[in-house]
């Protein structure tokens, strides 16, 4: 309504001015075929991420993760909880860089269940970190009352080496997350999917896992996971790599685990750079810049078409921008425009699930880290 206010104004007032406006302006039609549908999301295409940040990460000298972790998020906040319930069914995606250092308090876990700290030489600068299990308690609790669908992302860098630069070898240790996934069952807690590793493919994000080997270990955990929910009705899905689409990586890793294994190849998408970037909001309100992510979309559904037809794409984590995304511009109504945008093109290529960075956490919350009151991109789904 402002905006058409001020263009009258501006058209009575000052002809020149409007000359330049309406140069802007071009005539269209749109077509809308409401008999043909193009491709098919998953009833619970809505999606949005938990991640494990602690209040000491900062970006660009600004740290917007406050008490959000998914270690520490205040689940008693009606806010929280009705936010999530407006979107019913919402699905919760666990995960985010510091994942494949989580271990799980459970078994004969032989460290100390401690929490992540800041430490020079870790991978992203913090240390191992820990989930108690009376925190998992409090979780599922919260996640069943709100009738959140749960993805759950494991550690998939337990066991492995790191080598020269980011590569890290050698095999998977599958018995703390084993042990982890049997508690879950035994407490009657509903995962609806497990995910193996974040960003750990092609050249990965501070670390990375050969296809061929992260193959080999998916079939493993498959094998595990059929054995342990063996007399359930209920069998969650196991999708990965959770990363970014690179090609060659993504067709080995559908290759080599071959059919029945991976129910979704998860990607994740930035295309709007890094969020220090002062000319953001331009980038977001550029139509064809928007579009160039298309060919990611598309390279990737080739990939499932020729190698898995079996496995569905989901987009496991898209936040726009990256590092923890752009302060008053991630979280402002502006970002709505690559957001619609994107959730768009990703069912146009039969995305089945989109994930968004994050419920809440960093600049790019569909809900303020200290207040827990929706922005406005949390409008955009209900
Ligand atoms: C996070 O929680 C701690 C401990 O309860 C508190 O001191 C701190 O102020 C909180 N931080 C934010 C940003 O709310
Ligand atoms: C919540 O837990 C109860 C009891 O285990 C179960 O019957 C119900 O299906 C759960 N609801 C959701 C939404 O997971
Ligand atoms: C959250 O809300 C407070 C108070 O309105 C505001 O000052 C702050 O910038 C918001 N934080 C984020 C990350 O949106």
């Amino acid at each position: 309504m402002g905006f058409f206010h001020l263009a009258l104004f501006v058209f009575l007032v000052s002809p020149p001015l409007s000359l330049v406006m309406s140069k802007d302006i071009e005539h269209g039609s749109l077509i809308v075929d409401g008999a043909r549908s193009v491709a098919d999301t998953d009833d619970n295409f809505i999606c949005a991420t938990i991640d494990w940040w602690p209040q000491d990460k900062c970006d660009y000298n600004n740290c917007p993760w406050g008490n959000t972790s998914i270690i520490n998020l205040d689940l008693s906040q009606p806010l929280l909880t009705k936010a999530i319930q407006g979107l019913k069914p919402l699905r919760i995606r666990i995960g985010g860089s510091l994942q494949d250092q989580v271990l799980y308090e459970v078994g004969n876990l032989k460290s100390p269940c401690q929490q992540f700290q800041k430490k020079n030489g870790g991978l992203f600068g913090f240390s191992k970190g820990c989930l108690q299990m009376k925190r998992w308690d409090e979780l599922n609790q919260f996640f069943n009352k709100t009738g959140a669908i749960v993805t759950f992302g494991l550690n998939a860098l337990n066991g492995r080496r790191k080598t020269k630069r980011a590569a890290w070898v050698g095999d998977w240790d599958i018995t703390n997350a084993h042990d982890f996934i049997s508690y879950t069952i035994s407490k009657g807690y509903q995962i609806d999917s497990w995910e193996f590793g974040n960003e750990l493919s092609g050249k990965g994000i501070g670390a990375n896992v050969g296809a061929a080997q992260y193959g080999k270990d998916l079939i493993k955990l498959k094998q595990i996971l059929n054995t342990m929910y063996h007399n359930y009705k209920f069998k969650p899905s196991l999708i990965a790599p959770g990363g970014f689409y690179d090609k060659n990586w993504f067709d080995k890793l559908l290759q080599v685990t071959g059919s029945g294994v991976l129910n979704a190849l998860t990607h994740h998408i930035y295309n709007l750079g890094p969020g220090s970037d002062v000319n953001l909001d331009s980038k977001i309100l550029d139509p064809e810049r928007l579009s160039n992510v298309e060919s990611v979309f598309s390279s990737m559904s080739e990939t499932i078409k020729k190698y898995g037809p079996w496995s569905a794409a989901w987009v496991g984590e898209a936040g726009g921008a990256y590092n923890s995304g752009g302060r008053d511009i991630s979280d402002t109504f502006v970002n709505s425009f690559w957001y619609l945008d994107e959730l768009g093109i990703a069912s146009k290529y039969n995305t089945k699930v989109y994930c968004r960075q994050s419920l809440i956490g960093g600049n790019y919350g569909l809900l303020n880290t200290t207040t827990f009151s929706p922005n406005p991109d949390y409008y955009r789904q209900v």
